[in-house]
Formats: C-alpha cells, structure tokens, sequence
C-alpha cells in the first residue's frame, strides 16, 4: 500500500491562504490501525488553531490537519480488531490525519456508516457528535427532564447537543450570534434561543427556566460570558467548559459565586484522551444513537451539513469557518484516487 496522496498542507503557521494540496506519503496502518480510504473529511475549530501554530497534535498523531473522516477501508494493519472488513463503509473519529485521501486510525475509533447514508453527511458525524455525546452523556450525566443551556447553539457540536439532548429527554436551550441561527436550532429541538450579542442571556435563561436556572451548561466560549453563565446555572449545576472562544482570561469573583451555587466547573478535550477512552465513547455512541441517524423511530438524528467544499478549496472552506458563518459542519470532498 505505500505511495503519495493529496493532503491539505501549511508550510508556515498561519491564515487560511497558507493552507493548499500537496502530495505526501501514504500512512501504513500500524499495529491495531486500520487504512481508511477518504471519500469525505470536515473542518472543526481546532483546525483553525492548529493552521494559526496554536494547537499542536497530540503526540505520536498526524501532524495532516483533519479530525474526522467517512470512505472505506482498504487494508487492516497487524492485530486490527473489530469487525472490520476491506471494503466496509466507515466514519471515523481521528486525532489528525483526515484532510487527506488516505488515513490510518486504531480499529476501535471506526463506525459504521448508517445504510444509505453519504459520505459527506457521514463525515460530519464524528467529532461533533462524539464531543456533544461524551460532553452530555460521559461528562455532565444529563438526566432526563433536566435543562441544558448550549453556546454556539448553530454550530457543529451545537446543532449535535441539541437533537442529543432530546434523545436523553433533557430540554436544551441555546444561545447563538443571529437570529437566523437560533430559529434553525430551535427547529432542531432547543425550546428556546438567546442572541448572546443582544439580549442577556443570564436572565433570559432565568426566565425559561422558572427562576431555577439551566442544570448542565456546555460551554465552548469561556471568559466572555462566565458571568452570566453563573447566573443561568442552578444550584448544583454542571458548568462543563470544552472551548475557549471568547477567552479563558477571567477577572472577577468567580470562585465565590459557583460555590454559593455549589456549581461544580469541568473542563473537558476530547482529542487528547487515550484510545481506551475514545474506543469506550465510539462503542457507546454507536449502541445508543447510531440507531436514530436512520429514519423510522420518533427521534431521527440528522448530521447538519452546512456547505461542501472539494478539498482544492481548502482555504475558502477555513475561511467560512472563521468569519462564523456556518450553521452545522463545512465538508470537505476528498477526490477518490485513480487506480
Ligand atoms: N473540548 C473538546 O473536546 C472539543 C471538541 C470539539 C469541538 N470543541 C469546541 O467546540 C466549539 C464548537 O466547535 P465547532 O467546530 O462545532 O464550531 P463551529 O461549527 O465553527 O461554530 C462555532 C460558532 O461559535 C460562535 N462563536 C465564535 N466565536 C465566538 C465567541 N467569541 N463568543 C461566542 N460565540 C462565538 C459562532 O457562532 P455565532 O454566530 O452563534 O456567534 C461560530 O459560528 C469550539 O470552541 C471548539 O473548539 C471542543
């Protein structure tokens, strides 16, 4: 198997104009790896820290940018477990690696592709659903009944807590930038939307919310709203912070004000974790929701795909993401290599 591939490159940490296509080696898969063809990849923020110089790969992973990946699988390296076959249509969750036409990934971080779904709209499943998944279900434990308040509601992981939330039987706010974003999250299933630019979100939550205040709170932008934040959280609520979009710079009496709430503060990565972990969340992922990505049961789960870009346009999919115009995931179209 060994040979080149196209794979999106940077040679100088910076804006989306210094990301192209170049030819590279083709990864072997090592022990316990499988070799994933890529019909489709998509972009997550922290691509856009990683081209800026700003999120290195965890050691020992593709320094490719690419969190996620859909295509099939073209060979098994040695001691690769799971069901695994050549030929079999698969997603995968990565540590780096999936802009590209080939990845290498461990066996236990692969998914089935739901039957008669696409390849772009799987790729635009692991990451996003993965993170909200284990942010709701492994982090927080939502229960049912609970309410979940959501920043960045319209975005990838946002638009996948929503429809989870619903799928545990918690009630999920949002807030987001316009309110294009927060009718399309609520048409997703968040009972209500706050424009955090506009309105204050803190007593708009509190309103919604009969005065108790939001039970779990998945909070991807840190600084900029942690006081309000403070007061949308109910006694003994989980405020889980996994992104830092609007700073992790705090000034203030932070401390006091979660523990009059008793609040408890969790800080969660998942692209870090150990393969362990990420085979624990795949498996359980794929049991529990991977059912309701196809339609028939009262709650359908959909991959929310924003735009599709063929990977030569790398840059204009970056730059989307970063002026925030997406609502869902930007997909990338991998060329399929001539043989
Ligand atoms: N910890 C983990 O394991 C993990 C894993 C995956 C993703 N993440 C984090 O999850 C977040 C969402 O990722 P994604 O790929 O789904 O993002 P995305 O689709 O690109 O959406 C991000 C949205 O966040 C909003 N936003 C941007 N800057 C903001 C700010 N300063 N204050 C408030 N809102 C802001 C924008 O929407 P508006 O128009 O609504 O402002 C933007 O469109 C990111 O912070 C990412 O780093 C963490």
């Amino acid at each position: 198997m060994e040979g080149k591939m196209q794979a999106v490159y940077f040679d100088t940490p910076g804006g989306p104009e210094n990301l192209y296509v170049k030819k590279v080696p083709r990864p072997l898969p090592k022990e316990g790896e499988v070799l994933v063809q890529v019909h489709a990849s998509a972009l997550n923020r922290a691509d856009l820290l990683q081209r800026r110089g700003m999120y290195a790969p965890p050691p020992g992973a593709s320094h490719i940018l690419g969190l996620e990946a859909a295509g099939i699988v073209v060979a098994l390296g040695p001691g690769a477990v799971g069901p695994w076959k050549v030929g079999d249509q698969v997603m995968a969750l990565l540590a780096g690696g999936g802009n590209a036409q080939y990845v290498a990934v461990p066996a236990c971080q692969l998914i089935p592709i739901p039957h008669g779904m696409s390849d772009t709209d799987a790729a635009a499943i692991p990451e996003a659903w993965l993170t909200a998944f284990q942010l709701l279900h492994f982090v927080a434990k939502v229960q049912k009944g609970e309410t979940v308040l959501i920043h960045a509601g319209a975005s990838g992981v946002g638009t996948a807590a929503i429809q989870l939330c619903r799928l545990a039987g918690a009630v999920p706010l949002v807030t987001a930038g316009s309110s294009d974003k927060i009718e399309f999250a609520k048409k997703l299933g968040a009972a209500a939307g706050f424009n955090y630019k506009e309105e204050d979100f803190g007593k708009k939550c509190l309103a919604a919310t009969n005065n108790v205040g939001a039970d779990v709170i998945l909070d991807c932008v840190g600084a900029t709203h942690w006081e309000k934040n403070l007061e949308s959280l109910n006694t003994d609520g989980r405020w889980v912070v996994y992104g830092l979009m609007g700073s992790g710079h705090i000034n203030g009496d932070l401390l006091s004000k979660l523990l009059w709430k008793r609040g408890s503060l969790i800080g969660s990565l998942l692209r870090s974790r150990s393969s362990k972990y990420k085979a624990e969340l795949v498996k359980a992922f794929t049991e529990q929701a991977l059912p309701h990505f196809t339609p028939g049961g009262p709650i359908h789960l959909r991959p929310i795909v924003d735009s599709v870009y063929p990977l030569q346009k790398i840059a204009d999919a970056h730059q989307r993401m970063e002026d925030n115009k997406n609502t869902g995931k930007i997909v990338l179209q991998v060329p399929v290599p001539k043989l």
